[in-house]
C-alpha cells in the first residue's frame, strides 16, 4: 500500500521524519532574517579536495544569476580526502577573498539541514558530462525529497575545463605532473607540499623554487 507522505514540519518546510532536530533553531533563525536582505543566494557545495578552476568559473558565471554565492565545503571524513577542511577553506577563502558577494563556509552533516540555515533558493552544481549525470540525477533527486521547496540547478562547465576534477589534479600532482592554469597558484603550492615531491624531481618540473 502506498504511505501517505510525511506532514510538512511547517518551521522549516522539511518533512518531520528527516532526521533534523525538532524545534526552532535560534542561531540558525536568526542568521537566516539577518540574511534577508542579501537577494537571491544559490548554495555551491563540494568536496573542493582541492578547488579548481572548474569549480571556479561555476562560482564566477553564477554570480551573474545570484546576488550572493556560499561556496559551502562539505566536511566529509569518510571520502578520506587529501586537504583536511581547515586547508580546504583557507585555498578557497584566498581565492575569493576580494569578492565580498562569494562567501566560503563548511558543512556538517545533510547538505539540505545546512542550506535550511541559510537564505539560499537554490543548490547550484556544475555538469561536466554526462558521466556525472547519474550522480547529480540521484543526489539532486534525494535532496529535493528531504525538501520539496529545494531545488538543484546544474551549469555546465566550461569548455575549458571539462577534463578537469578534483581527483585526476591530484592524482597527476601526485605523480609529478603539472597542474598550473587548472587551479589557483596557491593551491599548486598546497599539493606540491602535500606530494613533498624529490628534489630531483622537482628541479625536472621547474619546481625547485
Ligand atoms: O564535490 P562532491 O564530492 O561531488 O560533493 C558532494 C557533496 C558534498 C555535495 C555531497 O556529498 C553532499 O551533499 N554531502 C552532504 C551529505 C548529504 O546531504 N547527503 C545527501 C545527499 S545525497
Amino acid at each position: 500500500m502506498v504511505q501517505p507522505r510525511p506532514r510538512k514540519d511547517p518551521e522549516r518546510n522539511f518533512p518531520a521524519q528527516c532526521g533534523q532536530k525538532k524545534g526552532g533553531n535560534n542561531v540558525a533563525k536568526r542568521k537566516k532574517e539577518e540574511d534577508e536582505d542579501m537577494g537571491k543566494v544559490a548554495i555551491y557545495p563540494g568536496s573542493f579536495d582541492p578547488i579548481t578552476y572548474g569549480h571556479i568559473d561555476i562560482v564566477e558565471r553564477a554570480l551573474e544569476i545570484f546576488d550572493k554565492v556560499i561556496v559551502a565545503i562539505a566536511e566529509n571524513e569518510e571520502k578520506r580526502p587529501l586537504f583536511s577542511v581547515e586547508e580546504r577553506l583557507q585555498m578557497v577563502r584566498a581565492f575569493f577573498k576580494d569578492i565580498p558577494k562569494v562567501m566560503v563556509d563548511s558543512f556538517k552533516g545533510l547538505l539540505v539541514d545546512y542550506v535550511a540555515k541559510t537564505n539560499a533558493i537554490v543548490i547550484l552544481r556544475g555538469l561536466r558530462a554526462t558521466s556525472d549525470f547519474e550522480y547529480e540525477f540521484h543526489m539532486a533527486s534525494m535532496n529535493r525529497s528531504l525538501n520539496t521547496h529545494l531545488d538543484t540547478l546544474f551549469m555546465m562547465t566550461s569548455k575549458d575545463y571539462f577534463f578537469v576534477s578534483s581527483r585526476t589534479i591530484k592524482e597527476v600532482a601526485r605523480l609529478g605532473g603539472g597542474v598550473e592554469g587548472l587551479v589557483p597558484d596557491l593551491v599548486v603550492r598546497r599539493l606540491k607540499e602535500k606530494f613533498k615531491l624529490p628534489v630531483t624531481k622537482k628541479k625536472q618540473m621547474g619546481w625547485d623554487d
